[in-house]
């Protein structure tokens, strides 16, 4: 049955718009300014211009900056109670107008009324209902931390208003303060949204909205004032702001891009799965960071699968987007289509199939229809590009660990879809699949209650959830954290063994790669002196060719990260009764090396850290979510891979093990790099490891310079992230910054230090969360 136009009213919009004079400031200290330098936003389905905003200057930035500094101590004195009302009143007064908001977001995106009313509106409420709980609870639920400061959050133009629910919710639960950013193509829902501000209630200063283009975004990620970033957008600007903060201390996260698999067994209910793939490739016409765009089916039904989604395709309808009956409505600008228009171009000089329904498009606006492209190599631009359209780019496997393999082809790890009948095959493939998001039998749902973000280039950090809740908030033990105590490294680099040594070359501690002592690649070694400068032993001096053995080694222990926790815990206990056993001896080297007078309580206190993290690895589950729908969502706390890290110099047997037991802990494998000032304390250790059960691999320990050796783990292609705290300030920036190429997750002490004995400072659920990231697996029931 074919439908007749079902256009929405956009009366209410209209008339908003006008009583505006269809001309915008920007919303500073719960005031609009007067109209600077314009530009235009403009209907992307009929070209159209829809009103004029203000581009915002760099003075723009630093009174909203000003506001929000100003508006954060009252605003984190309202106390949980108070910020959960206002918070509960803002979701009120999103579903009073949802319509108006619907309507305008709409206009302004082009994306179709029937997304903006069911999708975008009613989870842009949830997420401030859900958040003003978790304001209500702060003082219970995260006593150990306080609020952030000041935040800036810059958001892209797929989601409008749904991302600004995502930014604004937690940061204000959390207690901070907000300075925030719409996409230039659409801003107009974040306008409308100040005004409710006003009347929910929220104090002047607390949310404040900057329009303008990317400068503006630069502005707030430069600005001193700011204590917290957040972002979504493409992985390119992720990266720049990723460099731009690198050793600033502001608390960074990144929303990125993708291109996530969408897999199809033979089992699977092959029309269900046609329906999961129209909302995965065609919700929002392909703008989505999620978007099931690498569809992998399974060779076997894949002739059938590709027939039925071609018959699907022909029925999807195209045009205005507030005709209630349309499936795809317009792209967001030409800008766009052009990007999208010559990636199916450069498919089909490949000599790629591409199909597309027959379908008018609008005469006026940005349009493009649903494509299908087949017969793509993997390493094609089609096929690994980010492509940001309602494209999708098909290819068939055999079996399912070439299907694992297939949908972790990628530098992105966002999101992918499991299609099968057979719960055991999903929940296998599930945990392999690198992406912090796996949907089985479902595609693209969301909810306040479950993180969302990416693996590897798709960013870090999570929005939504408990652990979303973080990212808006600092530990209390961060602020009481000392200045890093200054320890010289007693030798340079290449330093030949002193003359007259009496220990001669028997006193050389080699490398530790693969569960093997291994003599440096370079042939150099190093002076290790005592605190009172005599001549202890002698290092191998490490080198980039040694780190990549050790990372080669680390990626082929994987089988550590399949280990049950149990397992995993078992060999920390042995760890440390292993290093009980040697006590005396591990407090004389440290007591030779550094001085100090506390060795033996720096040897006991690292047999605790041993027990303590023993204790976590069995203990660190993740969580299930009941979200409005019939099933659970499954949170599991997941390795990262393989981690570099740089100890601390002082209490170099202490700090090493705080970095080291939590890291492998959680199932990944280490390369580490200790003390450089002093190392033999982790070179000692070789013998502990081998007879603790510890596989060859899990960790590898690289000795020389930190510098030299962080700068080779921050741009190692193949670690997934560089922990450094050896208070070396420059160092820990630099480390930002090099991490930046391929997104790392890093952890960096800063010019701070830590007390390694305080199980606050070196302990906890915060260090465990830098040792992992949550993947949400969506489980419907029913048949
Ligand atoms: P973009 O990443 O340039 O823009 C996102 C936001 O960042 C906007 O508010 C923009 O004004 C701001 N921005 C731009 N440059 C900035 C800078 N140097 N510093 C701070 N903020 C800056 O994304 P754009 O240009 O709108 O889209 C380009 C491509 O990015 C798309 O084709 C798509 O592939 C990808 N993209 C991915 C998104 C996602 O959710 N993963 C969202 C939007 C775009």
């Amino acid at each position: 049955m074919e439908y007749g136009p079902a256009p929405e009213s956009t009366k209410e919009a209209q008339a908003w718009l006008e009583q505006h004079g269809r001309q915008f400031g920007l919303f500073i200290d719960n005031a609009w300014t007067a109209p600077g330098e314009l530009f235009a936003s403009i209907n992307p389905a009929d070209a159209a211009k829809l009103a004029d905003l203000t581009q915002a200057t760099s003075a723009d930035v630093d009174r909203a900056v000003a506001a929000a500094r100003a508006a954060q101590p009252g605003w984190q004195a309202l106390g949980g109670h108070g910020r959960a009302k206002v918070m509960y009143a803002l979701a009120r007064l999103l579903q009073k107008h949802s319509r108006l908001f619907a309507v305008l977001e709409t206009l302004d995106n082009g994306k179709t009324i029937r997304e903006t009313r069911d999708v975008d509106l009613p989870l842009a409420a949830r997420h401030f209902y859900y958040h003003a709980g978790w304001a209500q609870l702060q003082a219970e639920e995260f006593a150990d931390y306080r609020a952030v400061g000041v935040v800036g959050q810059i958001v892209p133009w797929n989601f409008p208003l749904l991302m600004l629910s995502w930014k604004i919710a937690p940061a204000l639960a959390a207690g901070n303060t907000v300075v925030f950013k719409p996409a230039e193509f659409t801003s107009l829902t974040a306008l409308l949204f100040a005004e409710i501000c006003v009347q929910a209630g929220v104090p002047a200063g607390v949310v404040n909205i900057v329009t303008g283009d990317g400068s503006v975004g630069e502005a707030i990620v430069k600005h001193e004032g700011i204590d917290k970033l957040a972002f979504t957008g493409s992985t390119e600007v992720g990266r720049l702001i990723r460099q731009a903060t690198a050793g600033s201390g502001k608390k960074l996260s990144l929303e990125l891009g993708g291109k996530s698999p969408f897999i199809v067994f033979e089992d699977a209910d092959l029309d269900a799965a046609v329906e999961g793939l129209v909302d995965s490739i065609w919700f929002n016409q392909g703008q989505v960071c999620c978007a099931g765009s690498r569809l992998l089916v399974q060779e076997s039904v894949q002739d059938k699968f590709l027939a039925k989604l071609r018959a699907r395709m022909d029925k999807l309808t195209l045009g205005s987007p507030l005709d209630k009956s349309m499936d795809i409505g317009a792209l967001v600008d030409p800008v766009q289509k052009q990007r999208i228009e010559g990636l199916v171009q450069s498919a089909r000089d490949e000599g790629c199939t591409v199909y597309q329904p027959a379908c008018e498009l609008p005469a006026d606006g940005s349009w493009f229809p649903p494509t299908l492209i087949t017969g793509a190599s993997t390493s094609a631009a089609v096929a690994q590009a980010e492509i940001f359209g309602p494209v999708l780019v098909a290819m068939s496997f055999r079996t399912p660990p070439e299907v694992v393999q297939l949908a972790n082809n990628t530098v992105y790890g966002l999101a992918a879809c499991v299609w099968t009948e057979n719960i055991s095959l999903a929940l296998d493939v599930a945990p392999q699949i690198k992406a912090g998001v796996v949907w089985i039998n479902t595609a693209n749902q969301f909810d306040a209650a479950c993180g969302f973000g990416g693996y590897r280039e798709s960013g870090f950090g999570r929005e939504g959830g408990r652990e979303g809740m973080y990212e808006y908030l600092t530990a209390l033990s961060e602020d009481a954290r000392p200045a890093a105590p200054v320890v010289e490294a007693k030798a340079k680099a290449k330093a030949a063994v002193p003359a007259g040594s009496p220990f001669g070359i028997d006193r050389t501690a080699k490398m530790y790669i693969g569960g093997k002592q291994a003599r440096p690649d370079g042939a150099y070694s190093r002076a290790i002196h005592g605190a009172d400068g005599s001549f202890i032993a002698e290092v191998g001096e490490g080198s980039r060719k040694d780190i990549r053995n050790a990372v080669e080694a680390a990626h082929k222990a994987g089988g550590w990260t399949k280990a049950t926790s149990h397992n995993r815990a078992q060999v920390l206990y042995y760890i440390a009764e292993n290093l009980a056993a040697r006590g005396e001896e591990f407090a004389a080297r440290i007591a030779a090396m550094t001085g100090t007078k506390n060795a033996e309580k720096e040897v006991q206190a690292s047999i605790e850290r041993l027990f303590y993290y023993a204790a976590w690895a069995d203990k660190y589950d993740g969580l299930a979510h009941q979200p409005p729908m019939h099933g659970i969502t499954v949170a599991l706390n997941e390795p990262l891979g393989v981690i570099g890290i740089v100890c601390p110099n002082e209490s170099p047997l202490l700090g090493f093990i705080s970095l080291v037991a939590p890291a492998i802990a959680l199932g990944n494998r280490v390369v580490v790099v200790p003390s450089e000032a002093h190392p033999l304390s982790a070179t000692d250790l070789y013998q502990v490891f081998d007879t603790s059960d510890l596989p060859g691999g899990v960790v590898n320990i690289v000795t020389g310079s930190a510098d030299e050796l962080a700068r080779t783990l921050a741009t190692h292609s193949d670690i997934d992230a560089v922990w450094r705290h050896d208070g070396s300030a420059e160092g820990c920036a630099e480390v930002e910054r090099l991490s930046a190429a391929s997104l790392k997750r890093t952890w960096v002490g800063g010019a701070k230090g830590r007390d390694w004995y305080s199980t606050a400072q070196a302990g906890g659920r915060a260090v465990l969360a830098h040792a992992s990231q949550v993947k949400n697996i969506w489980i419907p029931y029913g048949v």
